[in-house]
């Protein structure tokens, strides 16, 4: 539709219709038009289903068309729904969950996962994805974390720009794209003390510096849909903060789309207590630019009472009416209701060969090994028996992954039984998956313990490991124990994994953990007692061929850590990329008593940001610059020479990092500023070169400028964030 019949048409809409247009009702209040349970409790009317803006998370073509077409004829203006949903890793073909994607290092292959993951939910007839989350996060307390890439503001700037771009491609016109809705907006991964939904305490600066890149990011890739965060920010929240959704995003940030709010947060203002009432709750979220109200009664009951009222301009409800009719349009609805929904379609993608292939290459290339002793991987096959709970489990996917069946899940052990080399391992179960005095609570309920009894299990899985040259251990947190509202202040393995561990370890020496789950858990016994660790995360739909392809050494496991392995939950927040502070500690922890440090554990994490083995190995020449001063206008170039020093092909992902050792205000300790992934054949050597540039060395100054500061600068180029191969350079001061 021309931008001026579509003014036209929202010239032509009463207020009702204009209102309802800002609702996203839930998809169980899906029978087309009839108030029923949960709407009826909602208050609502046949006439506010009937002029609903959008629906969130009804599925498939078939419903899809037939819903649209029902409401179409039922609506006065015949304006079109809009269908979202959360296709957040995947819709039917599963892709490891976004944390593993951010250790692919891999913006490229996480953008093809975003396209397939489109293609399959466009078909189902979903119009806009509630993704990409792109919340940092320092805290492994937090469940929500499985569904972030990271604790890095680059590395998050990267996925989140390759996720939009994936999901809506270079247009929206183009067959299999979907809409992205980027979230949530702004600083929910810092809830306090990793509690989902809780406060988040952010100044401004490290709000700018480190959260918002990775939003911008996303913004710049053209999402076109912001979701609204539920956390307080500045005490204020997201939902009712003006100053966040306009002056920043708006203003600052260029966004240009629709904002929803999440689910059922405009009502949560009253809980907030910021809202006395919910007309009150209207007022603020409209006031401060929330355009849909998802889920929550608080805009078609309280919005035209509001007008009438005097108290709400109705050009404000114009405003946001026409950024929802804008997006429909800018999706062709009103050409195309149903754009790609097609059930044709759905049999030939949903889980195509082709799909599943990607799914597995993403989770082989998000696979992290930790340790690898006596190179005890890769196993031959016939060698090893496999133990573990997570040997069988099926729940290789993260808990977003609703419309996706548990059964087109490739387990460990199917696995293990289709591939010529370990068709005859052994394995056992070893013992349950979570300890039946701690329930997994699911997102809608507790999760049935798994059947199998402890001391049978644990005796056969003992029996086992006594005859096997090695053994594969599969271990991890059930995937409900991450994921929303899924946050723990424990974030050990279950009693009876460590139990298994520990009696394992005393049949056979030679252990391979297999580590599963979605947040990167305290694993020091792991450490201790296994000779290798990988962590596979969750998986996805391929889980099981890409854990025994890697296991067989079919394929190198190239991950690295896009989250740090905490040493225990007592440091938490933790993140590579902190403050020096006056008494940085290095060293002795007896000679340095005034030191910032613990008493009784290291500062460092156990395992560090972009940490990650190979099966071969790597060495890296010092680092080499092009000069040793430049001014704002000049580049230096930072090189290092990595070899192959094994004897396989492998992938190492070469990072730099940049310190500013002097500033106006204080700088992290070293800043993730670029990496790239180079494969080497045995004892092939390559260079590997950066290009360094003024805009890299920025920061918020003391009138918050985003400005360099002329000084020293610190150059890191290795395998991870605690590399300590370094060189120096100086920017000028031109005005000298
Ligand atoms: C979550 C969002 C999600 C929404 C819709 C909320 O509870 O916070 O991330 O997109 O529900 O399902």
């Amino acid at each position: 539709m021309k931008e001026t019949e579509l003014r036209q048409l929202l010239n032509d809409l009463t207020l009702d219709e204009k209102i309802g247009q800002l609702v996203q009702l839930p998809g169980y209040f899906q029978n087309a038009g009839a108030v029923t349970g949960p709407a009826a409790d909602m208050g609502l009317t046949e006439e506010d289903l009937r002029l609903a803006g959008s629906y969130l998370s009804i599925i498939g073509a078939e419903k899809i068309r037939k819903l649209q077409t029902e409401f179409m004829a039922r609506h006065p203006h015949h304006i079109p729904l809009l269908f979202m949903a959360d296709i957040i890793n995947g819709y039917r073909t599963v892709f490891p969950i976004p944390l593993a994607q951010g250790c692919t290092f891999d913006p490229e292959l996480v953008k093809q996962g975003a396209a397939i993951a489109a293609r399959e939910a466009a078909a189902a007839g979903i119009h806009v994805t509630f993704s990409p989350m792109a919340d940092l996060v320092w805290d492994a307390r937090w469940g929500r974390v499985m569904e972030s890439t990271g604790e890095d503001p680059y590395l998050n700037a990267q996925m989140a720009a390759a996720m939009v771009r994936g999901y809506q491609g270079d247009s929206l016109e183009e067959k299999g794209r979907i809409a992205a809705c980027l979230k949530h907006f702004a600083g929910y991964g810092a809830a306090e003390g990793g509690r989902d939904y809780n406060t988040a305490e952010l100044s401004v600066r490290t709000l700018r510096e480190d959260h918002l890149p990775a939003y911008q990011a996303a913004v710049d890739a053209g999402c076109e849909v912001v979701m609204a965060s539920f956390n307080t920010l500045d005490r204020i929240p997201s939902a009712a903060n003006e100053w966040l959704l306009k002056e920043v995003l708006r203003k600052e940030m260029g966004f240009k789309g629709m904002v929803i709010s999440d689910w059922n947060a405009l009502e949560e203002l009253l809980a907030h207590g910021i809202a006395a009432d919910q007309k009150e709750a209207a007022f603020i979220a409209l006031r401060a630019g929330v355009d849909m109200d998802m889920t929550s009664p608080i805009y078609i009951r309280n919005l035209k009472k509001l007008v009438e009222e005097g108290k709400v301009p109705e050009q404000w409800i114009n405003e946001s009416a026409w950024r929802v009719l804008r997006l429909k349009n800018r999706l062709g609805l009103f050409e195309r209701p149903f754009r790609d929904a097609d059930e044709g379609e759905e049999k030939a993608v949903l889980l195509s060969d082709g799909h599943r292939q990607a799914a597995r290459e993403c989770a082989e290339k998000s696979f992290v090994l930790l340790k690898n002793e006596d190179q005890m991987l890769p196993i031959r096959g016939d060698e090893a028996a496999f133990i573990g709970p997570y040997v069988d489990h099926p729940y290789l996917n993260g808990a977003w992954s609703i419309f996706a069946d548990d059964q087109d899940t490739v387990t460990v052990r199917a696995a293990l039984a289709r591939h010529p080399r370990t068709r005859n391992v052994p394995t056992a179960p070893g013992c349950p998956i979570s300890d039946p005095d701690q329930p997994v609570l699911g997102f809608q309920q507790p999760v049935a313990p798994d059947s199998c009894d402890p001391e049978e299990a644990l005796k056969e899985a003992v029996d086992l490991a006594k005859k096997a040259d090695k053994v594969v251990l599969c271990l991890g947190e059930h995937r409900e124990c991450t994921g929303e509202a899924a946050s723990r202040g424990d974030i050990t393995l279950p009693k009876c994994q460590l139990r298994l561990l520990d009696e394992i370890a005393r049949a056979n020496k030679n252990i391979a953990v297999v580590l599963f789950g979605g947040r990167p858990l305290d694993i020091r016994p792991l450490k201790e007692k296994a000779k290798a660790i990988l962590a596979a995360w969750l998986p996805g739909s391929e889980g099981g061929n890409a854990v025994v392809r890697t296991l067989l050494g079919e394929s190198d496991p190239s991950g690295r850590l896009s989250m740090c392995f905490p040493w225990c939950v007592g440091q938490l927040p933790v993140h590579y990329n902190h403050l020096n502070t006056g008494r940085p500690f290095r060293g002795d922890y007896h000679a340095a008593r005034f030191g910032s440090k613990y008493q009784d554990i290291p500062n460092e994490p156990l395992y560090p940001f972009g940490f990650g083995l190979s099966y071969t190995g790597f060495a890296y020449s010092s680092v080499k610059l092009s000069a040793d001063s430049m001014t704002k206008k000049q580049r230096i170039t930072a090189s290092v020479t990595v070899t192959n020093t094994g004897s396989r092909e492998g992938t190492e992902t070469v990072q730099l990092y940049l310190h500013d050792l002097a500033a106006s205000v204080a700088r992290p300790v070293r800043q993730l500023k670029g990496f790239r992934k180079v494969k080497l054949e045995p004892g092939e050597s390559r260079e590997v070169a950066f290009v360094i540039s003024e805009d890299m060395l920025r920061l918020y100054d003391l009138s918050m400028r985003f400005v360099s500061e002329p000084g020293e600068f610190e150059v890191f180029i290795g395998p991870d964030s605690a590399t300590d191969n370094r060189a120096r350079f100086t920017l000028l001061d031109e005005a000298r």
